[in-house]
């Protein structure tokens, strides 16, 4: 469960004070109050608070010394400064000393509500990003470049670590761009050949002949233009690895010759009549069903089964969604250093967008997603602006699927609670400000406000910190009233912001 936020409010007015208990109080915050410096910096030594609101003249210290106090105290907990002199000077001062806000009294409630939220959001990011930070340092969240701290990506790890130092052909298996070359190289540099070479074949379309000349090489004469005897690959691959990248597309009489390799640990030049001894550890990758192949005749079954000895499957990325903020994260820094930009982040709505969109082309998507934005983005926070279309095209609106019961429902109660639950998830969806909710749903904010009291909805705030990014489609799923019409509306009406 997550609780409210919790906000610390320093004021020597006991006016104040009590305005902002209300006010906050009924928008869902968990509110402390203190009179003065003192008694505030001691509530914030014993407990833990999300965001503080803090005037500027208090009677007993002054404020922007409570500032540089809290500050030391915690570095990232935000401030926002109130004061009734709201000049630029105290502004320009409570920055300098990183207050997240500066507000003026009197201030609009609204205002007061989105700078506390942005103030959450920020929090909430400052410390992902922390954490981000240590889990990509971790072993637990990374093979060599491999990124991911998934379950499923933790059992590739431990079978990559396991295959390793054999000599075992390998089958790595998975989409186009699951990181199956990653898993080579993985391979190849956790065993005792990594001081070697590790050779990679890309067979595409090459004629039989030429993959073959490429491979084993051929001797002089062997063809028309060969006036050179040539090694191939698996000489330079030897006490190596050879990383066979689709094997899909390697011709069925290549096919036979591989096997041979794997088999008797030797082969043949294109052309000569010598058998050449290799020691080659080899792996092999396909995003195509080779079973499949195998029932069409276009792949060898004794292959298939030699290769398949040890098989690693990468899993698609929308099946290990709780690693993108990472994988964004470890994508900030990579093109942030190639293009000498300093630290970076995604806004937390851009997060939620990449988080939600499905990749179809795995991780290699989201990389080309994220350099691009790193090149194309002016400032240092990366907002959906910079996230292409296909990928920020819009939740659709869902409109439930009612099933009225054979006893009849009635019709007043059904539009009652669709109407209370679409306001609640838009509520939800505004962080808990009417009038962005107001704007949401098109109507006017004192017809809204009216609806709320008529209906005695209790705004509830948007929390999708849950440490991995969040899940707005979770955040925003509205709760099923205990009085709900039952068997009419299905529990969800999912309603998103973007
Ligand atoms: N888990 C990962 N962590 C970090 N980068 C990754 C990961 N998976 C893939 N990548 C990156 O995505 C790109 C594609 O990866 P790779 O070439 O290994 O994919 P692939 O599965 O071989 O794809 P294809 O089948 O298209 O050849 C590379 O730039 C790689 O660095
Ligand atoms: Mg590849």
């Amino acid at each position: 469960m997550s609780s409210a936020p919790s906000v610390l409010v320093i004021d020597d007015e006991e006016i104040i004070r009590e305005t902002f208990e209300a006010l906050l109080g009924s928008a869902g915050y968990d509110v402390r109050v203190a009179e003065t410096g003192r008694d505030g910096l001691d509530l914030l030594a014993q407990g833990s608070f999300d965001v503080v609101l803090l005037d500027i003249g208090l009677t007993d210290i002054s404020g922007l010394d409570v500032l540089e106090d809290i500050r030391r105290l915690d570095d990232e907990l935000p401030v926002i400064m109130v004061t009734a002199k709201s000049t630029i000077e105290n502004a320009i001062a409570a920055t300098r000393r990183g207050a997240f806000h500066f507000i003026g009294k009197p201030f609009q409630n609204d205002e007061l509500l989105i700078v506390l939220h942005n103030a959450l959001e920020r929090r909430r990011l400052v410390k992902e990003n922390r954490e981000l930070r240590t889990r990509l340092r971790s072993d637990s969240h990374r093979l060599d470049e491999i990124i991911g701290g998934s379950s499923k990506m933790r059992e590739v790890y431990d079978l990559i670590s396991r295959a390793a130092p054999s000599r075992t052909t390998v089958l790595i298996q998975g989409e186009s761009g699951t990181g199956k070359e990653l898993a080579a190289r993985a391979l190849h540099r956790h065993s005792a050949r990594s001081d070697r070479a590790f050779v990679t074949v890309n067979s595409g379309n090459l004629p039989p002949d030429l993959l073959e000349s490429n491979l084993f090489g051929h001797v002089k004469g062997a063809f028309t233009g060969a006036v050179y005897p040539k090694k191939g690959m698996f000489d330079l691959a030897d006490k190596g690895s050879i990383f066979f990248d689709e094997i899909g597309n390697v011709p069925l009489e290549t096919q036979a010759k591989l096997l041979r390799v794997i088999q008797e640990r030797d082969f043949m030049r294109l052309g000569g009549m010598e058998t050449i001894k290799v020691d080659v550890r080899i792996i092999a990758a396909t995003n195509v069903d080779l079973r499949q192949m195998m029932e069409e005749g276009k792949f060898r079954e004794d292959l298939f089964y030699r290769l398949h000895v040890i098989s690693i499957q990468l899993p698609p990325l929308r099946d290990r969604k709780d690693d993108v903020p990472l994988l964004v994260h470890h994508f900030l820094e990579k093109y942030g250093e190639e293009n000498k930009k300093g630290p970076l982040e995604l806004t937390p709505d851009a997060l939620d967008l990449l988080t939600e969109y499905d990749w179809p082309g795995n991780v290699r998507e989201l990389e080309n997603v994220i350099e691009r934005a790193v090149v194309l983005s002016p400032g240092n926070a990366i907002g959906v602006e910079m996230i292409p279309d296909h990928v920020r095209k819009a939740p659709n609106f869902q409109m439930p699927q009612f099933i009225v019961p054979p006893e009849g429902i009635s019709f007043k109660d059904v539009i009652t609670d669709f109407e209370k639950r679409l306001i609640e998830s838009t509520l939800e969806a505004a962080g808990g400000v009417q009038k962005r909710a107001a704007e949401l749903l098109h109507i006017k904010p004192t017809t809204l406000n009216e609806m709320i009291k008529r209906y005695e909805i209790r705004p509830r705030r948007k929390r999708s910190g849950n440490g991995n990014g969040g899940d707005a489609a979770a955040a925003v799923e509205p709760q099923v009233p205990a009085e709900s019409a039952a068997g009419a509306v299905p529990p969800a009406v999912v309603f998103d912001e973007k």
